[in-house]
Parts: structure tokens; C-alpha cells; sequence
């Protein structure tokens, strides 16, 4: 898709809707990066010291992050030459705090700003939790239920045939992080839809019915700009 403005692309959802999927997708689309929170932090969440290991804590709880920690990943991603011609975030902001400090960090750079809201029902969710991998390579998200590789047991982008499990999908920990969605994230929803910054797509589709909804809501928002 052509765009002249810096596009900032943010996508929204409870745990299981899609983001990570639906941001990987736009990312390959639009070309531009794709700054997944979760993934970076799990991956700091990875090494020794007491910065990783609050990490792994609060994420095998299923709360969330400090803002602290989040605005010092946040300021340094964006800072990157990749993205200076637009970026899709995944999984920030989460809470008001965040998206404040977002909203001053953008205020001087000349992006456009569009938040993208999948809404998918809580049993979906679950179901979808339960039923993810993914791959140990180059972490590409597949679905035992939903979205399985083309070959089984080889994954579609890389051909490893090694795959993952994440340590927080299980239930209990879902349905903290649903409650910590529901209270801390919803706010953050209302937030640009009174802004006039959100739009929002039915995640229940299959994923490329998903992906093909949010690329015709980035061309109007796009179009409306022009206009
Ligand atoms: P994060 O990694 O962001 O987890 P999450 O928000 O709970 O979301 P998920 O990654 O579980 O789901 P998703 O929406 O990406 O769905 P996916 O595409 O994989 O965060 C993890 C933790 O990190 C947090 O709990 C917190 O502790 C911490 N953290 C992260 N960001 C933070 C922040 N800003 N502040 C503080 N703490 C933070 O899809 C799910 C499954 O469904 C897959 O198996 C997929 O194949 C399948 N699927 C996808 N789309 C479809 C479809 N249309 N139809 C059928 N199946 C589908
Ligand atoms: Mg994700």
C-alpha cells in the first residue's frame, strides 16, 4: 500500500484477538516494522539480573510492566532508522499513562496516527490461547485449532520444524491478563475513540478477511486525510 505521510499504526485487542498476527501481516503489506512489546520483553525477560527476572514475573502473572521500563523500549524502538517512514505497535499502549507518553513522544514528529481496535468474544479467546505455537525460529504464530503450517510440522516462513509454546497461555493466566485488559486497556480504547482515532474490525473473521478489513480502513483513513 502506498502512503506519503509517516504512518504510526497501532492495533488493539485482549489477549488472542489477533494482533500479533494481524501486525506481522500489515508489517509485510505496508513495509514497514512491526514493535511487538510482548515479544520484546520477552525476550529481555530471557537474561540474568533482577531487570529480567521482574520481567518473567509479572509476565507469568499476567499483570503488566512497569510504565518506567515500557517508555525507556518505546523511546528507543522509535528512534530506529526503520522507523521513520511509519511502524505498527502491538500491544502498546495498554493504559492511559501509556498512551499519554506516546501522544507526547509523537507530538513533534509528523506521523499519522490511526488505532485499530479487533473485537473478538472471550470464549474465542480462550479457545485461541489454548491453541497457539509457535515457531522457535523466526516466531511465527500457528494455531493447533485455527491456523496449523501449510506442511505440517514445518513452519511456512522458515522451514525450521522446531516450535514453542508460551509460558503464560494457559488458563489461569489468561484470565488475569483478560482482567487486566478489561480494566487498564479498555479506558485506553475510549481514549482515541474520543479523538476520533479508532476504528474497528470484527476479529472473527479468518485472518486475511481480518487483514483485507484493516487495509480498506487504513485507505479511508488515509483518503479522509487527503480530502
Ligand atoms: P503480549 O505478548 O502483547 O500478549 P497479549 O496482549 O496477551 O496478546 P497475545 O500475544 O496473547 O495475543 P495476540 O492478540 O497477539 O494474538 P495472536 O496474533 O498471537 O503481552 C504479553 C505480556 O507482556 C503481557 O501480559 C504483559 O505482562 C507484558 N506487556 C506487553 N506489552 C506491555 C505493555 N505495553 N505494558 C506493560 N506490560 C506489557 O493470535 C492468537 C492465536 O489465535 C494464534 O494462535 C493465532 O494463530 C490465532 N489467530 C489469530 N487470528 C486468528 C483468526 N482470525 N482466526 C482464527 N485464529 C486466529
Ligand atoms: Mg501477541
Amino acid at each position: 500500500m502506498e502512503h506519503k505521510l509517516p504512518l504510526a499504526v497501532i492495533i488493539m485487542g485482549p489477549p488472542g484477538s489477533g494482533k500479533g498476527t494481524q501486525s506481522s501481516r500489515l508489517s509485510a503489506s505496508m513495509n514497514i516494522p512491526k514493535i511487538s512489546t510482548g515479544d520484546i520483553l520477552r525476550q529481555v525477560s530471557l537474561g540474568d539480573g533482577p531487570k529480567s527476572e521482574y520481567i518473567r514475573s509479572v509476565i507469568a502473572t499476567g499483570g503488566l510492566v512497569s510504565d518506567n521500563i515500557l517508555a525507556d523500549l518505546i523511546v528507543s524502538r522509535l528512534s530506529d532508522l526503520d522507523c521513520k517512514d511509519g511502524f505498527i505497535l502491538d500491544g502498546y499502549p495498554r493504559n492511559i499513562q501509556q498512551a499519554t507518553f506516546l501522544g507526547e513522544l509523537l507530538l513533534d514528529r509528523n506521523y499519522k496516527l490511526l488505532v485499530i481496535e479487533v473485537i473478538v468474544p472471550d470464549d474465542t479467546l480462550i479457545k485461541r490461547v489454548k491453541g497457539r505455537y509457535l515457531c522457535k525460529n523466526c516466531g511465527t504464530i500457528y494455531n493447533k485449532y485455527f491456523a496449523k503450517p501449510q506442511k505440517d510440522g514445518i513452519c511456512d516462513k522458515c522451514g525450521s520444524s522446531e516450535f514453542t509454546y508460551r509460558s503464560d497461555d494457559n488458563e489461569l493466566v489468561i484470565k488475569e491478563r483478560l482482567k487486566e485488559y478489561n480494566t487498564q486497556t479498555i479506558p485506553v480504547l475510549d481514549y482515541y475513540r474520543q479523538r476520533n482515532l479508532l476504528v474497528s474490525v470484527n476479529g472473527e473473521k479468518t485472518s486475511d478477511e481480518v487483514h483485507e478489513d484493516i487495509l480498506r480502513q487504513i485507505a479511508r483513513a488515509l483518503v479522509n486525510d487527503c480530502n
